[in-house]
């Protein structure tokens, strides 16, 4: 069954359980290569009028150079039959292996930023913001201590939902 377009408010899942429980596979391109990650923190919102996704990428991520480097990234979706390729694509890094190939998932080339074809849910997101976390902002200091003990926040990055594709 194929991909079509639908409007961003026709997404009908829930987002906490979509991105949080099923993850979600972020991916860019540079140049002419394309590098893609797991991702399960993020959201989906409104935000200066647009329909919106919001990520949140460590500075050492490979996939990070990617989507600094394109002006779109997209967000792929998955039913759970690509669990563990998800948790392979989250564990490695695209510097130390060819990650795409090898996971044998299908990027297609005809949107704004390279997706997979296999994906249930497809954003295609056009990058408006982007800033990092700074540790004077959080106001719970048990979240830096969990999650930043080597001080490696993650930057946040709001984009327009330009596309939805969903089979
Ligand atoms: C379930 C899961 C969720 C993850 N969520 C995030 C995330 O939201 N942000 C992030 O920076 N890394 C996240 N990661 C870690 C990256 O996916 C992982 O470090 C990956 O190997 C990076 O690959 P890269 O170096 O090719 O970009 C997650 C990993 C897993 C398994």
């Amino acid at each position: 069954m194929s991909l079509n377009v639908i409007k961003p408010t026709e997404i009908d899942e829930n987002t906490c359980k979509l991105i949080g429980k099923d993850w979600m596979l972020v991916t860019a391109q540079k140049g002419e290569s394309v590098n893609t990650m797991t991702a399960s923190w993020g959201g989906l919102g409104v935000m200066w009028g647009k329909d919106v996704a919001f990520v949140v990428i460590r500075p050492q991520r490979y996939t990070k150079e990617f989507v600094d480097a394109s002006t779109h990234f997209s967000l792929s979706f998955f039913d759970n039959s690509y669990r563990e390729k998800l948790s392979y694509l989250g564990k490695v890094s695209g510097r130390d292996e060819d990650k795409i190939a090898k996971s044998n998932l299908t990027v297609a080339d005809d949107l704004a930023a390279p997706y997979f074809k296999e994906a249930k849910l497809v954003l295609v997101c056009k990058k408006l913001f982007k800033q990092p976390l700074a540790e004077s902002s959080f106001l719970d200091p048990a979240l830096t201590e969990r999650w930043y003990p080597s001080k490696d926040y993650h930057e946040l990055y709001i984009a327009e939902i330009e596309t939805v594709l969903k089979r």
